[in-house]
Order: C-alpha cells, then structure tokens, then sequence
C-alpha cells in the first residue's frame, strides 16, 4: 500500500517534471526551429531568387551570342579551308566558276548586290530585295535563308552553327 503510494506521486511528479522538461524543450525547440527556419527560408528565396537570375542571364547571354554582335567576332577568326568542307552543302547548286547551276555562281558574292547576277532567273523576292552581300547579311541569310529572305527559292534548311556561316563566307570571300 505505502510502497503503490510512494511509486503513484514519485510517478506523478516524473511525470510533472517531464511534461515540464518537455515544454520547455518544445518552447526552445519551437523558438529555435521558427529562428532556423525563418532564415532557411530566406536562405531558399534567395537561392532561387539567384538561381532563376542565373537561368536568365545565361539565357540571355546565349542569345547574344546568336545574334549580331558576336558573328564580327567569330567572322574575324573563320577558316576558310574549314569553309570550303561547309560549302560541299551548297556545291548541288552553286558553283564558283562564273557559271549558274541552280542557283547563281557564288565566286564574288561577298559585297556583291543581291540578286545581282544578270541572266540568272531571280525569285522575285531576291530579285527586288536590294541592298548587297555583306558578311553579316550572308550569314543571317545562310543561317535561315526563308526565315531571311520569305519567297526566296533556294531550297536550304540553312547552316545553325555560326562558325559554320562564318567559314563558309570567308572561303567565299577567299573566292571572288
Ligand atoms: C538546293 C539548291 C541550293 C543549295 C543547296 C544552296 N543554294 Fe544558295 N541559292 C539557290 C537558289 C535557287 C538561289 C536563288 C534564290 C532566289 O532567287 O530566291 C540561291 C541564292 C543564293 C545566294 C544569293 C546569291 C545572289 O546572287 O544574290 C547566296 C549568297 C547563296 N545562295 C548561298 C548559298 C550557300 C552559301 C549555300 C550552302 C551553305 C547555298 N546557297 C546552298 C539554291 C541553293
């Protein structure tokens, strides 16, 4: 009986001594993990906030590398001898020895007036164009010649890599 007794209130007061152990554990804990996790999360915005400013700027540097600015750069290193292996696409229908195939002789083309071979069956797209064949123009053409040029009939997907263009305009070149 006295020993139930005494095994009842020792166990009541561990049992009030854990439940207060453990709330002020909690508290901490509780205080500890909002404190944490309040950073964390801040952590976390930021990580993605610069994870997407990342995403974007690469982006955005691609795309300046695609376009205008870096072709001059890329023109100024070209290989013509790795130009001539690229101009094997275009041999079907064009030539470099002043005659016409399928399309106009290309020898002369850089600089030259567009569509300004006389005798060669223009489209009329190419035909009343305008303008001539700079360096820069070959290469937007070259690298989608519809896409450029809408009603034009040369029948060419194009040439994606912008060191391809480049070679292949100054073997052009290298040819006038
Ligand atoms: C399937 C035939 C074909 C292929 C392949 C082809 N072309 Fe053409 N190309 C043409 C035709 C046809 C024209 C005339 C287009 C028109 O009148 O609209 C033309 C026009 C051009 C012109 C304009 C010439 C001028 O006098 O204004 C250039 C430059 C040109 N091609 C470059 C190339 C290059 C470089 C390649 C290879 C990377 C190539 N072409 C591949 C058929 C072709």
């Amino acid at each position: 009986m006295f020993d139930t007794m005494t095994m009842v209130k020792a166990f009541g007061w561990f049992c009030g001594a854990l439940l207060i152990y453990l709330l002020i554990n909690w508290a901490g804990e509780s205080l500890y993990a909002m404190d944490a996790g309040g950073h964390g999360e801040e952590g976390e915005e930021h990580t993605m906030g610069y994870a997407i400013e990342v995403a974007d700027s690469g982006e955005g540097a691609e795309a300046e590398e695609d376009t205008g600015p870096a072709f001059e750069e890329v023109f100024a290193s070209a290989d013509a001898a790795s130009g001539e292996k690229v101009f094997g696409k275009c041999k079907a229908c064009h030539k470099l020895d002043g005659t016409d195939g399928t399309g106009p002789h290309l020898n002369g083309v850089v600089n030259r007036a567009i569509g300004g071979v006389a005798g060669f069956g223009y489209s009329d797209a190419m035909a009343s164009h305008g303008g001539e064949w700079t360096p820069e123009a070959l290469s937007e053409f070259l690298a989608n010649p519809k896409g450029y040029m809408n009603g034009t009939k040369m029948s060419f997907a194009g040439l994606r890599k912008i060191e391809d263009r480049a070679d292949v305009i100054a073997y052009l070149q290298s040819a006038q």
